[in-house]
């Protein structure tokens, strides 16, 4: 089955394979960030327009990938973006000298963001996670980081460690090993890691005990989205935040995805508890590239340049269009108060409904889900951790994939990631998409 859906998959997207093969001449495997390959090979997009996108062979697609998160408000969405883009552009594009919108962008950001006393931009979530590191090990004077086995924190070397570690290498549970994301990765930095488990609060307490004379943080996202969508379990955040206070270890969120997403405040408003240090990018930059490290003043301190102490600098570090953008999509928020009780509940009912598709065929899955986040699992376990998504039906899943791409759905083609819906998500999209799933799970029903 899975052949027949790659062999339409491939009948549909001809132009495609061409490009693909042209610019894999050039550039390795013809993508430029890894995560967007998949088997046999990825489609090359020609527009995107709220919702939907087209492809270079003029197929349309429902779009729940959306960039990988920074869609909030669709593709070319919201117009006040695009207008604030255009109108920057006449005054220039990058200056290396201190321009006044990050002052208006990140007042709004601190009058939303609970922690976010003092704010430091950069240009991606990974850079802003490496700062966040940075900074703590210099307000400590400590080096190393306890961060939780399955969640991604960005492509740094010091913390692409056990983020999907193969399962014949994780070690045993209670001493689960640091493991380098790819070769390069120096073992010094896996050293610095200690690993424990999501969701596993005695685990947690165990490890920060262990370890509390040398942490410089602890390092958690807030909802698990390296494994897929794992929301923290009842109590989790708010007894890592009793656990890193009783030791004095700085607490940072990498909200990198929940940020704006999952309420103005992200996840530390939404879960009602306050880090030290927060990291931020994808919806902050309104489809430009953006990160910030938002903090409690003492902490931020060590990166004021009149005295040094952590280094936080870059050509393109608040350049006026990401900041334009910012301050745009910002404003847009602040002025849709019931947006996300909105998109949150859109969302819950399109779960519901999607669930209903899978139970009515006898098809088990879990539906890992919070705010306008989700993952399907294939399994008939509920999925607690990393580990457990090692007993998910990856052939399942990826066929499901392939159905749907094929009827002009777009998912996430790794089990690991997530669909993202977007204000621009309407029921003429849910509706459309439920057909397709219920299309596709009658094919798929014969996998089993
Ligand atoms: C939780 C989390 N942190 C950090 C990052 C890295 O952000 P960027 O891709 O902007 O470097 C990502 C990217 O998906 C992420 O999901």
């Amino acid at each position: 089955m899975i052949d027949d859906v790659t062999n339409k998959y491939m009948e549909k997207t001809y132009r495609s394979y061409e490009i693909y093969k042209e610019i894999s001449k050039y550039i390795p495997g013809g993508v430029g960030s890894q995560v967007r390959w998949f088997s046999p090979y990825p489609f090359y997009i020609e527009r995107g327009d709220g919702a939907w996108i087209w492809d270079v062979d003029g197929n349309a697609y429902i779009d729940y990938v959306m960039a990988w998160g920074p869609l909030l408000f669709g593709h070319a969405r919201p117009k006040s973006v695009l207008e604030a883009l255009k109108k920057q552009i006449d005054n220039g594009l990058v200056y290396g000298i201190p321009n006044t919108i990050k002052l208006e962008v990140a007042k709004l950001i601190r009058s939303m963001v609970p922690c976010a006393e003092s704010i430091k931009f950069c240009n991606t979530g990974t850079e802003a996670v490496m700062y966040a590191v940075r900074i703590a090990r210099a307000y400590t004077r400590r080096r190393k980081i306890l961060k939780f086995e399955g969640v991604f924190h960005g492509y740094s070397s010091e913390v692409w460690v056990s983020v999907t570690p193969q399962i014949d290498r994780v070690g045993p549970y209670e001493t689960p090993n640091p493991v380098p994301g790819s070769e390069g990765i120096v073992e010094d930095y896996a050293r610095s890691i200690v690993v424990s488990h999501w969701n596993d609060v005695d685990h947690f307490k165990r490890k920060i005990r262990e370890n509390r004379e040398d942490l410089a943080a602890v390092l958690i996202a807030p909802v698990n989205t390296g494994s897929g969508v794992l929301p923290p379990a009842e109590g989790f955040l708010e007894e890592i935040r009793e656990e890193t206070e009783k030791y004095g270890v700085p607490l940072i969120f990498d909200e990198v995805i929940t940020g704006f997403r999952l309420s103005k405040g992200g996840a530390q408003e939404y879960y009602r508890v306050i880090p030290d240090i927060a990291v931020y990018g994808k919806i902050l930059g309104g489809g430009l590239p953006i990160g910030a490290v938002c903090g409690k003043e003492e902490y931020m301190r060590v990166t004021d340049p009149k005295n040094p102490r952590c280094a936080v600098a870059g050509t393109f570090t608040t350049n006026p269009l990401t900041m334009a953008a910012a301050h745009a999509v910002l404003k847009e928020i602040e002025a849709n108060s019931d947006l996300y009780s909105k998109l949150n509940s859109m969302t819950e009912k399109f779960v519901g409904k999607l669930k209903d598709a899978f139970t009515s065929r006898n098809i088990n899955v879990f539906i890992g889900h919070v705010g306008s986040i989700f993952q399907i699992y294939f399994t008939d376990k509920e999925i607690r951790n990393y580990r457990d998504t090692a007993q998910i039906s990856k052939d399942m899943y990826r066929a499901f994939f392939m159905s749907l791409l094929i009827r002009g759905v777009f998912t996430s083609h790794s089990p690991y990631g997530r669909w993202y819906t977007s204000t621009s998500h309407t029921w003429r999209e849910y509706d459309e998409t439920i057909d397709k799933v219920e299309d596709a799970l009658n094919d798929l029903k014969y996998l089993r």
